[in-house]
């Protein structure tokens, strides 16, 4: 029989000799938390944690990670089972609602979504004039929210289940159409209209590539669908987190999304997949070697790091990056030598292989992430480069509205209020003459 877990803490102070019994909160999975709440009161203390590294934030029942074994579960479904039977929308609904959909329950949510994913033409075409050509997608990404965000706003009200769950409808259903418009910009043309009698993947292929004339394969249609999926969500990652933030605050589920996109736009998030792309581009063109990279990599004092590696949690194998791999493996091997990508996609490969044998990595647990493949992958699939985050922020959409619902739905949502460590001035007088 395992150790009885402990059910609280004790702490005592050094000098004051007071002291404080902490509550241990218990999981159904992965550590438990120290409920550190009466520590000012009884001791006068804050926590010092910057970053949130060992700070559980909220309790939530959507998404489980365990860093050490490389372990994803949405709802408590391996990844690894989703991937291989389950496909976006299904596990979108998975994560909202907390349990799979019976088949008349996902035709009913797959029909809602076609419902809802019309976008005011009007709209899109007045937002597109305000950006010039070369504008990055993730800022119109931001201002098509903003602007759906006043759409709805007066009937705004957040502790309602219906106007969360009509709020994550829309949502989800609009995103595709709005990333649409905005890859379509880039060759200033408009993209086709939702089609509803197609499965929501290939309907957003079909607005995306469908003035191409190009013929949308079943293979592009799966890769898409996985990548949706596999990043649909990350339990309380930087953009989520701050959603959740946002959220507290109890303002519009579509602001708080745009607030999201900002995030998750950075290089050190979901913006590295573009940076790896930017990256490997910058390795070809330079004409050093791969080793020259790695070395500047290993190099504190050189910023430069190998963008599609490491992770926050998982200091093993991110399970999802696994998946893509073969994925990664499949489409390059049908890729013709003559594609315009293939070196920075064979750099990509030999990049791989050496920073898994490198010692600096191994000895640190820097594995190939998600964005690594993911990027590679959407380059394969000829998207434009800065458009890949945009696809990022369309699959977490169904994380992100998710936790929100979960933090609304506990009632008086407690405002995401932190505290810090001030080592600025103590109090000192304004100097009068
Ligand atoms: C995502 O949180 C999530 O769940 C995010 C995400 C999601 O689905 O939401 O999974 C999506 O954002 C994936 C991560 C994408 N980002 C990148 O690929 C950018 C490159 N990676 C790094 O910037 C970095 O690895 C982070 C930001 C991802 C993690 O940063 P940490 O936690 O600060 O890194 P660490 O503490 O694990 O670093 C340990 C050591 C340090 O060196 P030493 O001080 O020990 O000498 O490893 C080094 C770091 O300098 N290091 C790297 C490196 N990442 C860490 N060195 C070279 N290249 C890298 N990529």
């Amino acid at each position: 029989m395992a150790a009885e877990k402990d059910s609280a803490i004790r702490l005592t102070g050094r000098e004051s000799g007071r002291d404080v019994e902490l509550p241990v909160l218990r999981a159904s999975e992965g550590p438990d938390t120290l409920d550190i709440g009466n520590l000012p009161k009884a001791l006068g203390l804050f926590t010092f944690d910057p970053g949130f590294v060992s700070t559980a934030s909220c309790e939530s029942r959507i998404t489980y990670i365990d860093g050490k074994k490389g372990l994803l579960r949405y709802r408590g479904y391996p990844i690894e089972q989703l991937a291989e039977h389950s496909h976006f929308t299904e596990s979108a609904y998975l994560l909202y609602y907390g349990e799979l959909p019976t088949p008349s329950q996902l035709e009913g949510f797959n029909r809602r979504l076609a419902e809802h994913a019309a976008i005011d033409r009007g709209m899109m075409v007045r937002l597109q004039s305000a950006f010039r050509p070369g504008a990055h997608p993730m800022a119109m990404l931001m201002a098509a929210l903003s602007h759906v965000s006043s759409l709805y706003h007066e009937e705004k009200d957040v502790y309602d289940a219906g106007y969360r769950e009509t709020a994550f409808l829309r949502l989800l259903a609009k995103m595709p159409t709005i990333a649409a418009w905005i890859f379509r910009h880039r060759f200033g043309e408009e993209p086709a209209e939702p089609d509803a009698s197609l499965p929501y993947t290939r309907s957003f292929l079909h607005m995306m590539f469908a003035g191409d004339g190009a013929e949308i394969s079943d293979v592009a249609v799966r890769a898409m669908d996985l990548i949706l999926l596999l990043h649909a969500d990350h339990e309380q990652n930087a953009s989520t987190s701050a959603v959740r933030v946002i959220g507290s605050t109890e303002t519009s589920p579509y602001a708080a999304l745009a607030g999201g996109i900002a995030s998750l736009w950075g290089p050190a998030h979901g913006g590295a997949n573009e940076a790896v792309l930017n990256m490997l581009e910058k390795i070809v063109s330079s004409g050093e070697s791969i080793e020259h990279y790695i070395a500047r990599a290993k190099d504190r004092k050189d910023h430069f790091r190998l963008m599609g590696f490491g992770h926050r949690v998982y200091k093993n194998y991110d399970p999802r990056a696994k998946i893509m791999r073969e994925v990664c493996y499949e489409l390059l091997d049908g890729l013709d030598a003559a594609h315009s990508d293939r070196p920075m996609l064979d750099t990509a490969m030999q990049l791989e292989k050496i920073a898994l044998e490198d010692n600096y990595f191994i000895s640190r647990k820097l594995y190939p992430n998600v964005d690594f493949y993911s990027g590679i992958i959407l380059s394969a699939m000829k998207l434009p480069r800065d458009t890949f985050t945009v696809i990022f922020a369309l699959a977490r959409t169904a994380g992100w509205l998710s936790h929100w619902n979960e933090m609304m739905s506990e009632g008086h949502a407690r405002i995401y209020r932190p505290r810090q460590l001030y080592t600025g001035s103590v109090r000192r007088d304004y100097p009068v003459d």
